[in-house]
């Protein structure tokens, strides 16, 4: 069955739900008369989202601009600053800034992105073990310097998406200067954030890194299509200031890994694998199968035809994945519960506190609400509005089932129990609110 088809078919199940389960389906928050549909809840949760994104922004005891990954502080810790959780978050607010946000909101965003500017110029200047590479700091910006996966290529790079994103903010704003002074200059050795992580990634993509789990030491599918992003994204930026020469060479570098990340399709298996060369971490992966492509797809998404959403091998990807993870987690079982919950990958263990059982995470079951949203986008262009419409009513149902988890207060943990369906682990994660902004942007460019 092809997932245009299942998507039919869930379409139709959707109506069958609305109809027959409204108490199941009823949010708190929501009137008991009319509840809100999966996607008017997802637009209503855009404003709490915000503000807990920024509540993780430059906490009282942090150095300002640090973004803690959750204000959990044990069980689990995730009082740091995680490059790559940080850099998903601000890139986000950015994102925020162009679309939701009340002019109010925007000086906020711009006050947010001016501290995150100097924290990250701060820790740059730091020596820890894996240079640019390195994962997580100290909120009061001091390395964090425990045994850990390291380096972590992924984190750079995200840094460079989120900052170049926030310059092109700025010189629509007519701030060049600005932007030449804090963000981009020309210099070699490089001297500020961008270019710095740019020269970085553009130097060390073909190195073994540790993965975006922070479990296995190889080369990612993720780390690979969000450092082509940087590059091509900081090649962008470099033009426009005048750096051709380093536009030259990042394109070339973006260009060559392309070439890598095609090894990553696994004809037999049919499907993306996560990593290659593995050469250290965790063993059990034996599937190779993990939500990391579907978030490297849309991390890594330029909207320039390479890895499209209608590609036959990224449809197939995201079948596997939502295939995979139905049968193994009883709340998917569960019936009259819309959607289906979707973790990191089929042989995980790790629960937050210990290794006691994977359980579905709110980042990946919006991953691939949100890929639906953007397959249905790339549909819509390609004038099947059918199929778009039936895709698009499958994307609600992801949203749907997160919906059904979350408390009538909005906030959202990192995991959701796989047999109970409450959330656990880290609560108030700040990737959790980021993921439901991105989606919510997806959701909302369909309805325009
Ligand atoms: C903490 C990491 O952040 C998480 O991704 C990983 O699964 C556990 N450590 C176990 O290695
Ligand atoms: C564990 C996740 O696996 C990793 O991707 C993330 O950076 C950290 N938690 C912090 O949220």
């Amino acid at each position: 069955m092809t997932l245009v088809h299942r998507a039919r078919q869930y379409g139709f199940c959707i109506i069958f739900l609305f109809l027959s389960n409204l108490p199941v389906l009823t949010n708190a928050a929501s009137s008991p008369v009319t509840p809100l549909t999966a996607r008017e809840w997802l637009q209503s949760q855009t404003g709490f989202a915000y503000h807990q994104i920024l509540n993780n922004l430059s906490p009282a005891d942090a150095m300002p601009g640090a973004v803690i990954a959750a204000p959990s502080r044990h069980q689990p810790n995730y009082y740091y600053h995680w490059v790559r959780d940080a850099a998903i978050a601000m890139e986000t607010l950015s994102t925020y800034h162009d679309t939701f946000a009340t002019p109010q909101q925007k000086q906020l965003i711009h006050q947010s992105f001016s501290d995150y500017i100097m924290f990250t110029t701060h820790i740059q200047q730091l020596y820890p073990q894996a240079g640019l590479g390195e994962p997580k700091f100290n909120v009061d910006g001091s390395t964090f310097n425990d045994p850990w996966g390291r380096p972590q290529n992924d984190s750079p790079a995200l840094r460079a998406i989120s900052l170049t994103h926030w310059a092109q903010v700025l010189l629509r704003e007519g701030q060049e200067s600005v932007v030449r002074h804090t963000l981009y200059d020309c210099q070699l050795p490089a001297n500020l954030p961008i270019k710095k992580d740019l020269e970085y990634v553009s130097h060390h993509w073909q190195d073994p890194s540790f993965d975006l789990w922070e479990e296995v030491k190889g080369t990612h599918f993720y780390t690979l299509m969000v450092s082509r992003r940087a590059l091509l994204e900081g090649a962008q930026l470099a033009q426009t200031l005048g750096d051709d020469g380093a536009a030259q060479w990042y394109r070339l570098q973006a260009r060559q890994i392309e070439t890598v990340v095609l090894h990553f399709w696994d004809h037999s298996r049919g499907y993306f694998v996560a990593s290659l060369n593995v050469s250290e971490g965790t063993k059990n992966k034996i599937a190779n199968l993990d939500c990391s492509v579907i978030l490297g797809l849309l991390h890594g998404d330029m909207h320039d035809g390479f890895l499209a959403w209608d590609d036959p091998r990224v449809i197939a990807t995201l079948h596997k994945v939502i295939d995979t993870f139905t049968p193994l987690y009883s709340i998917n079982q569960r019936r009259g519960i819309p959607g289906i919950g979707i973790g990191r990958y089929p042989e995980d263990v790790y629960d937050g506190t210990g290794f006691q059982g994977g359980n579905p995470w709110v980042l990946c079951t919006f991953a691939v609400a949100e890929a639906l949203y953007r397959y249905a986008f790339t549909l819509n262009m390609h004038h099947q509005q059918q199929e778009a419409q039936s895709v698009e009513a499958y994307a609600d149902q992801f949203v749907a089932r997160i919906k059904y988890h979350t408390p009538s207060d909005g906030s959202l943990s990192e995991q959701i129990h796989r047999e109970t369906g409450a959330m656990m682990s880290a609560p108030d994660l700040t990737w959790s609110y980021a993921a439901l902004l991105t989606t919510a942007y997806e959701a909302g460019r369909l309805s325009q």
